[in-house]
């Protein structure tokens, strides 16, 4: 017997593979890798203690389907005091991550043939998420010239009566900006005029510099009962392994979505969950002291970047990604890459791997290294002899 041929119609799904952005890619400790999007940072060991703590006490039983009655009180009180929103615990699913919460939120309200509006250069796992539940992803594409702004007349034009959704991550895995107010008022006055559902995926509110804070478009008149608002615990408080996140929306939804969750995982890790109860209690004190780090950290990138002869970007607002243009180096994302990693040691991932050749000329890289080794790393980078002609 094959299993190729028994499973022949699920091959297209051998092309959806993000293994590449796991951790479970070979480490060198030689190569300054910044690949993937996983902080260096341990999580605090006050959130584990407590896990550990919790777990040695005996809590480490099945626990609900949606998620335990703790984390899910503290999650209300954090978007009731904190975002100013007026949810209760019907309204709040806990899952095993953000990944997993997309999922779940797009096996809920999807039907076959529903498009699902994706911005481009996006998080890879989106369009194959869409793929895997039967919905079509339509891609608006965003430019480096626009600042990677959502350009109104160009998610206009994708829009159909098939439009179901729209998945709106703020601030942006890849780009590294958080979208002007502009944008997202003009976001929320389509989906409204449209009747869009919009898919929030506000997973880095840690991550944001300058002036600005972060607020969900969720949080703008008029939208929280269009939002589906999806977060995780991954970024914002350093904890990416522990795989907890949740779904805030209409308690309809989430209903529907504690019953699929029922048929997949059961319910999330009650050990995780503990941590997760821990880190709320934290946040302000771990996301400080994220947010100052990273924000030094961030500022080296740029002023290395604006340095170079060969790279340039766009101011860094948000998360602790750069889309870094290469266009001078005279190659194309993954020979840069290939070429950067062999000679430099240094690791990135290719622009088009988050939309296609509309980004072959950027590389994204995850800023998971101190000052020194940013700079030691673009030392690296700027000496290597490229084919294109220099600034
Ligand atoms: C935009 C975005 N959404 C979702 C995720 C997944 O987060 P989680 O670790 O909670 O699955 C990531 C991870 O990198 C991300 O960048």
């Amino acid at each position: 017997m094959s299993f190729m041929d028994k499973t022949k119609f699920k091959i297209e799904y051998q092309n959806l593979s993000a293994l590449e952005f796991s951790g479970e890619v070979e480490i060198d400790p030689d190569v300054f890798d910044f690949a993937i999007g996983d902080p260096d940072i341990f999580t605090d060991p006050r959130i584990t203690k407590y896990a550990m703590e919790k777990a040695l006490e005996g809590d480490t039983h099945y626990g609900t389907p949606s998620g335990k009655k703790e984390l899910k009180e503290r999650i209300v009180k954090f978007h009731n005091e904190r975002l100013g929103q007026n949810i209760n615990e019907m309204n709040v699913q806990v899952t095993s991550s953000a990944t997993h919460a997309m999922f779940l939120v797009l096996k809920a309200l999807l039907n076959h043939g529903d498009e699902v509006i994706c911005f481009a250069p996006y998080f890879a796992n989106y369009t194959s998420q869409v793929l895997l539940n039967g919905g079509v992803p339509v891609i608006v594409h965003t430019h480096y010239s626009d600042g990677f702004e959502i350009m109104e007349n160009e998610l206009r034009a994708k829009i159909s009566d098939k439009t179901k959704a729209i998945i709106f991550n703020n601030p942006c895995n890849p780009t590294g900006r958080l979208y002007s107010e502009e944008t997202i008022a003009m976001l929320a006055r389509v989906a409204k005029e449209k009747d869009l559902i919009v898919i929030c995926d506000d997973i880095y509110t840690t991550f944001v510099y300058g002036d600005r804070e972060f607020r969900s478009i969720s949080s703008y008149p008029g939208m929280f009962s269009r939002c589906i608002q999806v977060r995780s615990f991954s970024k914002d408080t350093i904890m990416t392994g522990w795989r907890i996140g949740y779904i805030v929306a209409d308690r309809e939804l989430v209903n529907l979505t504690k019953i699929i969750n029922e048929n997949v995982v059961y319910a999330p890790s009650v050990i995780c969950q503990n941590a997760a109860i821990r880190a709320l209690d934290l946040f302000d004190d771990i996301s400080m002291q994220v947010q100052a780090l990273y924000s030094k950290r961030l500022n080296k990138v740029y002023e290395c970047i604006k340095k170079s002869r060969y790279f340039d970007c766009l101011p860094i607002s948000g998360t602790f990604y750069v889309f870094m243009n290469i266009e001078k180096t005279g190659m194309e994302a993954t020979e840069f890459c290939e070429f950067a990693l062999k000679e430099a040691k240094v690791k990135m991932f290719a622009g088009n791997l988050f939309g296609g050749n509309e980004y072959n000329h950027f590389v994204r890289l995850a800023i998971n290294m101190d000052v020194e080794k940013i700079e030691e790393a673009f030392a690296r980078l700027e000496a290597l002899p490229y084919p294109g002609e220099a600034k």
